[in-house]
């Protein structure tokens, strides 16, 4: 029965773009290979109006499994709802409003498979928050490693990509979506990972973490170094970034008080992104995506990010993969 609702919803050429649904081959291929590892517990962060939901849906009815997706959005919920339901998934789908951020800590139980397709910025830390509850040899698969839609939107899966290149317990492979490619646009691409430790084994992902910052740090600097903003972007979910161009290499205090200028001054209550790159070159290289990983990073100074669900800031300083964390009462 998903089939034909999976058809009706395929056959409206503008419903995958207007609520960000996956191809009909990443469906298909999440269906398959749900049957292929024979997974009975599927988790799913950003149902959206449950179109991945309806192949996976039909994958756990032959396997007799459940599938557990979070969502944020009322009104996608309620779409998903009704397309399940009318699907005859109800019982195998289990629809969950809730902010990922709060519900991934707090899942009990361990999953097969997840499946991460919600905000592009924000998945290195559904990783964090998802991979202990992911069984030794299970999955973690996340879509749109390769997004291609705007300029400044490859970047944000590159945190993710180095955190899976780096993790000690995931063995990675990278799948590229042709069906996209052939309605004239790039492939959205879904990484593939396998947990290869279990929980207790696993240690923390290098790159997390390193240390916290005393107070005093937290002051904004009033005369931050010289530097030109590149660019100034909105993301899809109205979350603005920054990419500054400082043209010569930094010291750790002036990352640090450049970092904060941006941070500190950023009240809303939306994620701030901040990229600080050494040249003109490497911000070019942010988009592209056939540059080597170790190209990309070498050139980039540092990264700053405010999530406003986080209780901390984080400055990610490159030279010596250091990441700073900061209070948010020091702003
Ligand atoms: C790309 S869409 C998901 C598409 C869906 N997987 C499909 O194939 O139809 C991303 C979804 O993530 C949801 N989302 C964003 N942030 C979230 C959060 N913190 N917790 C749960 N869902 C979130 C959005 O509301 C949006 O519906």
């Amino acid at each position: 029965m998903s089939g034909l609702v999976i058809e009706r919803l395929l056959s409206d050429p503008g419903y995958w773009r207007k609520w960000g649904t996956v191809s009909d081959e990443d469906g298909r291929f999440l269906e398959m290979l749900i049957g292929m590892i024979g997974a009975k517990s599927v988790l799913e962060v950003g149902t959206g109006t449950g179109f991945a939901a309806l192949y996976m849906g039909s994958g756990l009815l032959k396997t007799g499994g459940k599938l557990t997706t979070l969502e944020i959005d009322p009104e996608r919920l309620r779409r998903a709802r009704a397309n399940l339901e009318e699907a005859g998934l109800g019982r195998t789908v289990d629809l969950l409003e809730k902010d990922a951020w709060e519900a991934l800590p707090r899942l009990r139980g361990t999953f097969d498979m997840v499946f991460l397709d919600a905000v592009k910025i924000d998945a290195v830390h559904y990783l964090d928050m998802a991979l202990p509850r992911v069984r030794r040899g299970g999955v973690i698969l996340a879509h749109d490693v390769n997004w291609g839609y705007g300029n400044t939107e490859n970047h944000k899966m590159r945190d993710y990509l180095d955190a899976l290149k780096t993790h000690p317990c995931l063995e990675t492979i990278l799948l590229s979506d042709m069906s996209s490619k052939l309605q004239g646009i790039s492939g959205a691409g879904m990484a593939l990972s396998r947990k290869t430790c279990t929980h207790g084994e696993c240690p923390a992902r290098p790159g997390r973490l390193l240390t916290r910052t005393p107070a005093h740090l937290g002051s904004v600097s009033p005369d931050p170094v010289e530097h030109t903003v590149l660019e100034k972007y909105v993301d899809d979910y109205g979350n603005p970034g920054y990419c500054l161009l400082v043209g010569r290499s930094l010291t750790k205090p002036e990352v640090v008080g450049l970092c904060e200028h941006y941070l500190l001054h950023h009240e809303q209550n939306s994620t701030l992104l901040v990229h600080l790159y050494a040249s003109l070159e490497a911000f070019n290289y942010r988009n592209d995506l056939s540059s080597p990983h170790e190209r990309y990073f070498k050139h980039l100074i540092a990264q700053c990010y405010r999530h406003p669900r986080f209780a901390h800031d984080e400055i990610r300083y490159f030279p010596d993969a250091q990441v700073l964390l900061y209070g948010k009462a020091a702003a």
